[in-house]
C-alpha cells in the first residue's frame, strides 16, 4: 500500500481492521499512531522472516560447539566470509587498543570525518586497489559499516518522492532504504549479460541517483567495463549521483575489480562505499567508509554528524593495521576463495542445483527445486526439514521470484554439510 494511504488508514483508525495489523499488534494497536511514515512503510513481512532466519542462524552458531554439533543448524544465509586464518585478529586488536593514545582518545569525542590516521589508511587502500586518489582530509568519511553510509547517502541525495535506479536483482537493503524513505524505485535488468542501454536511459531520466554494486549481492555479477562507462555517461547526461557499493571488491573471479570512480566524469558524481565486513570477514566491527568529491562527502558528514555522530574510537584505532595487513593476505584470499567457488559449484550441482558461475562475491543464486512455490517456501523447508538456513530470492527484486541465495563463504565444511543434507532430505 502506498505510504500516504497507509498513513491515512492509521490516522483514521481504518488500519485496525487489517488482519496483519490485528495479528501483529492486537490491543497494542494504539501504538500504530505513534509510528512515523518511515516505520509504517517498512517491509514488515520480509523483516519478520529475516528476523526468524537470523535467530535460527544465531542459534546455529551457538550450537556449533555444543554436544549436538552433528545436527546443528547450518547457516548459509548470511554473507560472512571465513577469513579467521588469514590474519591474527587478537594481536592487531591488542596492539591497537592498548596504546596510551587510544586510552586518551577514548576520553574525547572522535573527529567528525574520522581520525587522520584512519582516513589516510582508507585513502591508501583505495588508491592501491583501484588507482583512484582521494584526499584523506576532505574526501573520505568513516561510517559504522557500509550500511550506515548507504542509508545516509540516500538520505543526503534523494528526497521522498524522487527516484533511485536499482538493478534487478540487488542487495535487499537498497529497496528497503528507499521504501522507508518514500523514495521511488526504478528497476532495470541486472548486468548478467550486458546492460540494456535504452532501458537504463529511460530509468535514469529524471532519477536522482543510481546504486551500483559490482560484484553484486545476490548473484555475484560484475558490471562489464563498457557498461560502467555507459552508467557514467548516462549519469552525467541526466545529472544523477552514483552510489557505488564496493564491499565485494576483494572477491572478483572473472575480471579485475574496477571502480566506476576510475572514469573521470564519474568520479565527480560518485560516492564509493565500502567496509571491512566482507574484505576481512569482520561484520561485527562495523568499520566502513565513504569516499568521493568533497562537495558530496561534506554534506554527508554533516548529516551523519547529526544522526550518528561518529565511529567509535576503538574501531578507528584498529582500522589502519587491518587495512595494512589486507594487502599481504589478499593474494592468498583470492587463490583460496577462487578454488572454493569452483568446489561450491560442483557440490551444489551434485545436490541438484544449477547456478551461474559467479563473477564475484561468495554466493550462489539458484532456482528452487520443482514442487516449491517460492523462495520463501523453499527457505522454510530447508530450515525446518534440513536444518539449513538459506535466503529466499524474492526480497532481492522481481527476478528473485522462485530463487534462493546461499553463501559458500563461511566455513568450508558447513557448505558441504548443507548440500549433503538437502540432497538426502526428500521434499
Ligand atoms: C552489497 C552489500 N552492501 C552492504 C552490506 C552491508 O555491509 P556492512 O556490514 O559494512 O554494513 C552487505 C551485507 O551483506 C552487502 O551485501
Amino acid at each position: 500500500m502506498p505510504r500516504l494511504l497507509k498513513k491515512i488508514a492509521v490516522r483514521t483508525g481504518l488500519a485496525r481492521l487489517d488482519s496483519g495489523v490485528q495479528k501483529r499488534l492486537g490491543r497494542d494497536y494504539f501504538y500504530l499512531r505513534a509510528y512515523s511514515s518511515d516505520v509504517l512503510s517498512a517491509p514488515v513481512n520480509d523483516l519478520e522472516l529475516l528476523e526468524a532466519l537470523e535467530r535460527a542462524a544465531h542459534d546455529a552458531r551457538s550450537q556449533d560447539s555444543g554436544s549436538n554439533a552433528g545436527d546443528a543448524l547450518v547457516d548459509l544465509s548470511q554473507g560472512m566470509p571465513d577469513l579467521a586464518n588469514f590474519f591474527h585478529l587478537p594481536a592487531i586488536v591488542q596492539s591497537s587498543f592498548l596504546r596510551a593514545e587510544t586510552m586518551a582518545d577514548l576520553q574525547k569525542y572522535p573527529r567528525a570525518f574520522g581520525h587522520p590516521a584512519a582516513l589516510a589508511s582508507v585513502a591508501r587502500k583505495i588508491a592501491a586497489d583501484t588507482g583512484v586518489a582521494y584526499d584523506p582530509a576532505s574526501e573520505i568519511l568513516l561510517c559504522n559499516g557500509a550500511s550506515q553510509g548507504l542509508a545516509h547517502a540516500l538520505e543526503c541525495f534523494v528526497d521522498p518522492g524522487e527516484a533511485v535506479v536499482l538493478f534487478d536483482p540487488c542487495y535487499l537493503y537498497y529497496p528497503w532504504l528507499a521504501q522507508t524513505r518514500g523514495v521511488r524505485v526504478r528497476r532495470v535488468g541486472g548486468p548478467k549479460s550486458r546492460i540494456n542501454q535504452r532501458e537504463l536511459e529511460r530509468a535514469m531520466r529524471g532519477a536522482k541517483a543510481v546504486i551500483i554494486n559490482s560484484p553484486s549481492n545476490p548473484d555475484g555479477t560484475m558490471i562489464h567495463a563498457e557498461d560502467l562507462k555507459l552508467i557514467a555517461a548516462l549519469a552525467e547526461r541526466h545529472n544523477c549521483i552514483i552510489i557505488s557499493d564496493e564491499v565485494y571488491s576483494g572477491f572478483c573471479w572473472s575480471q579485475k575489480f574496477t571502480s566506476i570512480a576510475n572514469i573521470p566524469s564519474a568520479r565527480s558524481r560518485t560516492v564509493v562505499i565500502s567496509s571491512v565486513s566482507k574484505s576481512h570477514g569482520l561484520p561485527g566491527l562495523r568499520a566502513g567508509w565513504c569516499a568521493g568529491p568533497s562537495a558530496l562527502i561534506r554534506p554527508l558528514a554533516m548529516l551523519m554528524s547529526i544522526r550518528v555522530p561518529c565511529v567509535s574510537t576503538l574501531v578507528q584505532e584498529v582500522l589502519p593495521e587491518l587495512l595494512e595487513v589486507e594487502s599481504r593476505f589478499a593474494p592468498e584470499r583470492h587463490k583460496q576463495f577462487l578454488a572454493r567457488r569452483d568446489s561450491a559449484l560442483c557440490q551444489a550441482e551434485a545436490a541438484g542445483f544449477k547456478a551461474n558461475k559467479p563473477d564475484g562475491a561468495f554466493y550462489l543464486w539458484s532456482k528452487v527445486p520443482d514442487g516449491f512455490s517460492s523462495g520463501y517456501d523453499f527457505a522454510r523447508w530447508c530450515l525446518e526439514r534440513c536444518r539449513v538456513v538459506v535466503m529466499p530470492g524474492e526480497p532481492y527484486g522481481p527476478s528473485g521470484k522462485g530463487m534462493f541465495r546461499y553463501s559458500w563463504g563461511g566455513p568450508k565444511e558447513s557448505f558441504a554439510k548443507a548440500m549433503q543434507r538437502i540432497q538426502t532430505t526428500k521434499p
